[in-house]
């Protein structure tokens, strides 16, 4: 089963084996795609992208995804190395100082907020509108953004980034009719299981919170593996006719009220 084969896509964010990203860059190979791997300088000299790119046979473009010169770039030698239009889009891209600093909610440092909404949620905006620009994506292509349900309900932990998420979302939604009209592209997000990786862990409590998502959802967390499975269906033409949506790939903890497994643990 190839559900990708001759399909071409660009992948933002893979910086080890344990992001998301990476997941999904293996896997859509492994059904027939053929990529572009990009992530920001820093992450290029201290991850382990060039290593994912022989391994997929897929050239490594550097873009700091906050800088329209360097995305423009990246689309066009994208397109180049190609020969025409692209097919798939993932936007796996997040990052704040103020989760990294441990900053409180009620104490943020709101020019490092600012920095989180352009690098985090922003830069998803400034990739559909160069892609929509540029005449970049082909008739019926796919756009996937990485998200989180703390859009729609409060995670305490998760700071800034609720807000950042709820920003990313409504981009996918408002630009979604625009890339529908125009030729079809569709644009969603995926709303992903707490999954351990580098951008994961870095958010307070993170292990705790793991733990009780996993009692939580019925199925159990969804895995960076599950999910790659997941955006592999969403980048082929079965699901054609998907978009302006967030989806829950959750393990069913988003419809959770209350798990007796969980109540079973409180009591002890
Ligand atoms: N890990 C989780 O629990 C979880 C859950 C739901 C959603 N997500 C989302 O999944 C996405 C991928 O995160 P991950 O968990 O795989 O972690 P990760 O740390 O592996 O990936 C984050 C990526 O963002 C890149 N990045 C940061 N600043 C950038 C910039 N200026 N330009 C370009 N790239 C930049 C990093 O280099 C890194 O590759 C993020 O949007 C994250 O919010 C993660």
């Amino acid at each position: 089963m190839a559900l990708l084969e001759g399909k071409k896509g660009i992948i933002f964010g893979a910086l080890d084996d344990k992001s998301i990203a990476w997941h999904i860059a293996e896997k859509c190979h492994k059904h027939g795609a053929q990529m572009v791997l990009t992530n920001a300088p820093p992450a290029l000299r201290m991850g382990k992208i060039q290593g994912l790119g022989e391994k997929i046979d897929a050239p490594v473009i550097p873009a700091d995804a906050t800088s329209m010169e360097d995305l423009e770039a990246l689309i066009r030698q994208s397109m180049e190395h190609f020969g025409g239009q692209i097919d798939f889009v993932l936007h796996s891209i997040g990052m704040s100082i103020n989760v990294r600093k441990k900053r409180a909610y009620t104490d943020l440092n709101h020019e490092w907020m600012q920095k989180t909404f352009d690098i985090s949620a922003i830069s998803f905006h400034k990739v559909l509108q160069l892609l929509y620009n540029m005449d970049a994506m082909k008739a019926g292509g796919s756009i996937l953004a990485l998200s989180y349900m703390a859009a729609q309900r409060v995670f305490p932990g998760y700071n800034e980034m609720a807000e950042s998420k709820a920003l990313l979302e409504s981009f996918a939604r408002s630009f979604g009719y625009h890339f529908a009209v125009k030729n079809a592209v569709r644009v969603n997000t995926v709303s992903q299981s707490p999954t351990v990786t580098t951008a994961g862990s870095g958010v307070k409590g993170f292990s705790d919170f793991f733990g009780y998502a996993d009692v939580m959802s019925p199925l159990g967390n969804a895995d960076a593996d599950s999910c790659a499975d997941y955006c592999v269906t969403l980048f082929s033409d079965m699901t054609r006719m998907v978009t302006m949506q967030n989806l829950y790939h959750d393990g069913g903890f988003s419809s959770m009220g209350m798990n007796p497994a969980l109540m079973h643990l409180i009591k002890e």
